[in-house]
């Protein structure tokens, strides 16, 4: 990758100017015109009906099915799997310009600092490559695990050697971007060394192909069987599943995934045709993983071991789905024979048998009142009583669904209770975050609140030309609210750059510590483009703040009154206060 200096925002601005992104989408995907905006099968997760927007005003794409959405540098970033700067260039070269860059000097301090990390794992997996091509004992061992040679190379297999020391080859990145990236280990005494010796080399991808970390399985037996990087800048265990890029890779429009445990497991159950595997990484389904898999597919097939452990980990793999759940979304549990595990499975069955075995999975919902019936006995009162609390507190984790409605009905009938008595103790369990978590997760933004400032920023994302009702960035940072950084943040660009729009504001913010929070402001749609009602609500969210912030400064002045006492400005700062707040009706 080109490591010279950073791209100039304002080329950023006019390179989104001069392309458009119905070009840039459309000619990867077919697009229809649908009034002002175009529509498509989203093809970041697999839909028959359309929900995949495109603006031609906001020069922004949205899925309301999966929401997904972004600038036309998203979509090459996420569609064509190219890393930021790379997007841009293929965009620069689309129209035919050059890329500029900022002054090479201040360069390497600017740039993300886990960029190195990336290189040197990258480096790493290379090294692992070549080193396996050259030990004949791996290739054996991989060869005896029935591996061929192509699925080898998909996944890019490795070898860690005892003899020569990756940290020696990879000592130009230094000790500690070693020790960072989890390749390194320093001991008490404080020598570093290699992590990985003499293992069979799995190289853990990102979304986007970017090796993260590594796993690596000892040849025979010994302990542990396998050593995995530990939790490290750029590899979290909770939010990654292997196999992931390699088959979105293989599909592009997956249908489903399926999820087991071992890196093993993924690579046979390619070689043999399912190519759609993904495995935990030696961690329980989280979830992180679970809100993934739903995103990208409508069915997800958990498989498991027949064995307790097994059993375990899919009780917690249900109980982490229920919250994710959606009527237009399926789940499965197979459990596979005991003694077997996907791997030696498919090797016996082959893909056609193994295929065919998700038909008679358990449902979900069978698997849930399946497991409750075995835990209970419902032949005594207290037994149906325990199963139904039981139950009850499950379906309160649930969003309301047809599904969550489904089994209250079965749960009833199971244990004689009436259902108005059932859904009653629902409620009990779960007055309202059930209904919230539904209406959060579907505009993708679990753990933000529509606060009227938030909803302001996400009007004005969408909207700009709002600015002329915002006032000046510096007013509102007199208010001493929260978000009202960021609220003046936004202000403040589109006073700079008047004919902005959506794409190009939130490219501004790319990299800075706001750019999460408005990614996902930016999915908040008005519900309408009736731009009265547009303008009437952003005014309402602007009149909100105003009173909030007076009503905290009444109540601080009302506090010194009684305390210390006013000096004359803040009487009449008060005085002022409280005729504004009659005024207003409050
Ligand atoms: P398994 O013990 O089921 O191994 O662990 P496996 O996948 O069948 O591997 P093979 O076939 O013996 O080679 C399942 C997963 O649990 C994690 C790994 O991610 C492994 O793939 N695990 C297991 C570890 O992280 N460390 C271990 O020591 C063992
Ligand atoms: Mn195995």
């Amino acid at each position: 990758m080109n490591t010279a200096g950073r791209i100039p925002k304002e080329f950023i601005d006019q390179l989104l100017n001069r392309v458009d992104i119905v070009d840039v989408v459309g000619s990867r995907v077919p697009l229809k015109k649908a009034g002002r905006e175009y529509m498509a099968c989203c093809p970041f997760h697999n839909e028959k009906t359309p929900s995949f927007t495109v603006s031609p005003t906001k020069q922004f794409y949205h899925c309301f099915g999966c929401g997904v959405h972004g600038s036309a540098i998203s979509f090459l970033m996420e569609y064509e799997h190219l890393e930021y700067v790379e997007a841009i260039e293929a965009l620069a070269r689309t129209v035919g310009v050059q890329v500029p860059r900022e002054g090479a000097d201040d360069a390497p301090k600017r740039k993300r600092s886990d960029g190195s990390l990336y290189h040197l794992l990258e480096d790493a997996a290379v090294w692992f490559q070549g080193q396996l091509k050259q030990t004949s004992t791996a290739l054996e061992y991989l060869q005896q695990r029935g591996l061929s040679a192509d699925i080898i190379t998909r996944f890019g297999l490795g070898y860690a050697p005892a003899a020569i020391s990756l940290g020696r080859q990879l000592a130009h990145y230094g000790e500690e971007k070693l020790i960072a990236s989890g390749m390194s280990i320093r001991n008490d005494a404080g020598r570093v060394y290699d992590r990985f010796r003499e293992r069979v080399m799995f190289p853990i991808r990102d979304r986007r192909g970017r090796v993260i970390g590594f796993g690596g399985r000892i040849m025979g037996e010994g302990s542990p069987k396998y050593l995995n990087s530990p939790e490290t800048e750029v590899f979290h265990k909770g939010a990654e599943l292997y196999g992931l890029f390699e088959a979105r890779q293989h599909t592009r429009k997956l249908e489903r995934l399926l999820v087991v445990e071992g890196y093993m497991d993924v690579i046979a159950l390619a070689q043999y045709g399912v190519t759609y595997a993904v495995a935990t990484l030696g961690t329980a389904t989280t979830p992180e993983h679970i809100k993934q898999l739903l995103r990208l597919v409508p069915e997800v097939v958990f498989c498991f071991d027949g064995d307790r452990a097994g059993r375990e980990a899919a009780w917690r793999a249900l109980e982490n789905a229920l919250p994710e759940l959606r009527d237009d979304k399926e789940i499965r549990f197979l459990f596979l024979p005991q003694g077997e595990d996907p791997d030696t499975q498919i090797r016996q069955v082959g893909q056609e048998a193994f295929e065919a075995s998700f038909a008679s999975a358990l449902t979900l919902s069978a698997y849930l009142s399946s497991v409750l019936q075995e835990r209970y006995n419902i032949s005594t009162r207290e037994g149906k009583s325990h199963l139904l609390s039981e139950g009850l507190k499950l379906l309160a984790t649930m969003p309301v669904i047809l599904l969550r409605e489904q089994l209250l009905g079965e749960l009833s009938t199971l244990t004689n209770t009436p259902l108005e008595v059932a859904r009653r103790h629902l409620r009990g369990n779960a007055p309202v975050s059930a209904e919230v978590t539904y209406n959060r997760s579907r505009l993708g933004d679990q753990d933000v609140r529509r606060t009227p400032a938030r909803h302001a920023i996400a009007l004005l994302l969408h909207y700009p030309v709002l600015v002329e009702l915002a006032g000046s960035a510096e007013q509102i940072l007199e208010y001493d609210l929260p978000g009202m950084n960021l609220l003046a943040a936004v202000v403040e660009n589109i006073d700079e750059h008047p004919h902005i729009h959506t794409a190009g504001l939130l490219e501004r913010f790319r990299q800075t510590e706001h750019e999460q929070v408005l990614m996902r402001l930016s999915s908040w749609r008005p519900e309408t483009d009736d731009e009265a009602v547009i303008r009437r609500e952003f005014s309402d969210c602007l009149q909100q703040i105003r009173r909030q912030a007076n009503q905290q400064r009444l109540e601080a002045l009302l506090h010194r009154e009684r305390t210390e006492g006013l000096s004359v400005q803040e009487r009449h700062d008060l005085l002022c206060l409280l005729s504004e707040l009659h005024n207003l009706g409050v």
